[in-house]
């Protein structure tokens, strides 16, 4: 059906972009590098199953309903799971900032980022400039080709003009500031490696038009229109994202897609948005088979609706999460998804008796009894349930590198206290 739905979009592009080839000789030598961004037909897809709740989906966006926040900890530093504790209330964490890299967990645990590499202030908010961009901009920093670690010289706000798109060995550092990325385009992390993103608020975040963007300080390439989402990992390893709050993108938070592996997201804070997280995008698209994902002490909050992640082919562990609001569905996924959910949480809200099922397959027959998703130590509120299949005991040598080992889950409300962008952290206090 999504086939019907995609095709003309994708032929009237393709059309207008042969044109647009052909009488610009200006950049006829530029191939368009995101291309393949339009993976597949499944991000467009729409789950048949969830009808009966649809308008209650739509009603939750109309930002009627009153924001109920956790009150903000007041009391001395607390790090409550062990990737905190490696740093965070260290009062002279900024002297070291560098130390960060070595406090990843799970299959993003080798991530470096721009570790050893020379620190790089952002002092200028602005993204005029996309093919030259100037000195002291995000821009500037992430397309360089030496590691860099990224820091902030004050609280700002960037609102990119196109995709950011990150070259290997960065970290974007944006501790002991107020860093937001909002109102523009997201981060594209695309055929790299060792990338960090940490302490953000990424939101708001619109599909921009595409042209000519510089990725490298030696190559400007044609981009086209981007769909929208908050950061997209894309043939890309050894990446951690961790302390980010994320929330209203027109299309995903984040999507990790095309043969990526290696990847920890973490201590994240996701709400406001329909589709959250997206791991693989293709049925069919076999190097996925190797993607490796961790996704540990996030708190799936508010006005979420499903994807929290929507799964495909790899391996997934989900350690000690707090989900709390899911209008739809909390774990999802396709074509052989292997999946490993430990320690987390599952509080159902109480509106839909037919989505309290934390758990749902897209699947057309009975293919799914054979995938292996297991539930280990999980704790569930409310009606929520897990429905498991396949073999609850697999062998996970394989694994092993990457797995986190959870707590009970009765711990997940003070591992993920501290979620989110660290906006109050200021240098020389502990964070
Ligand atoms: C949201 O908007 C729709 C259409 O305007 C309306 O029918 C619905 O009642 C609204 N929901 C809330 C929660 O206000
Ligand atoms: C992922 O990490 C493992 C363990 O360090 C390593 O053996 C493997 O080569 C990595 N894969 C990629 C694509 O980097």
């Amino acid at each position: 059906m999504m086939a019907t739905i995609m095709k003309p979009y994708l032929v009237s592009f393709l059309l207008a972009f042969l044109i647009f080839v052909v009488i610009s000789p200006a950049i006829q030598a530029d191939l368009v590098e995101n291309f393949e961004n339009l993976y597949g037909e499944a991000k467009g897809e729409v789950s048949e199953d969830f009808n009966g709740v649809k308008d209650e989906v739509k009603s939750v966006f109309n930002g009627t309903r009153r924001i109920l926040r956790r009150a903000p900890y007041r009391g001395p530093c607390k790090a409550t799971n062990p990737i905190d504790r490696c740093w965070r209330c260290d009062p002279n964490w900024a002297e070291d900032r560098q130390r960060l890299a070595d406090c990843a967990l799970g299959f993003g645990r080798d991530a470096i980022g721009g570790k050893g590499g020379r620190f790089y202030v952002v002092t200028d908010p602005s993204d005029d400039d996309v093919v030259d961009p100037r000195p002291g901009t995000l821009r500037w920093g992430v397309i360089q080709p030496e590691p860099l670690w990224i820091v902030f010289a004050r609280s700002m706000v960037i609102t990119l003009k196109q995709e950011l798109i990150i070259q290997s060995f960065k970290t974007i550092d944006g501790r002991g500031f107020k860093v937001r990325i909002s109102g523009g385009a997201g981060f594209t992390i695309q055929n790299v490696n060792n990338v960090i993103i940490h302490s953000l608020y990424i939101h708001d975040i619109i599909s921009t038009n595409g042209g000519t963007i510089r990725d490298s300080t030696t190559h400007k390439g044609l981009r086209m229109r981007t769909d929208g989402d908050g950061i997209v990992v894309f043939g890309s390893s050894n990446i951690w994202l961790d302390h980010l709050s994320m929330s209203k993108a027109v299309d995903g938070l984040i999507d990790v897609v095309q043969g990526s592996t290696n990847v920890t997201i973490s201590n994240c804070h996701f709400t406001d948005h329909n589709k959250v997280l997206l791991f693989g995008a293709n049925d069919n698209y076999m190097p996925d088979k190797g993607m490796k994902v961790t996704v540990a002490y996030t708190h799936f909050g508010k006005r979420l609706v499903q994807r929290m992640p929507r799964c495909r082919l790899g391996f997934f562990n989900l350690v000690n999460n707090d989900y709390t609001h899911w209008e739809m569905y909390a774990i999802g996924g396709s074509s052989g998804a292997q999946i490993l959910s430990e320690g987390n949480r599952f509080t159902a809200q109480n509106a839909h008796e037919e989505t309290r099922e934390v758990t749902h397959r897209a699947s057309m027959n009975e293919n799914w009894k054979s995938w292996t998703w297991s539930s280990v130590d999980d704790e569930f509120r409310r009606g929520a349930f897990f429905t498991t299949s396949g073999n609850q005991h697999p062998d996970l040598t394989q694994y092993n590198y990457g797995m986190i080992q959870h707590a009970p889950a009765h711990m997940v409300t003070e591992m993920t206290m501290f979620s989110g962008a660290l906006g109050r952290c200021r240098v020389g206090r502990p964070c």
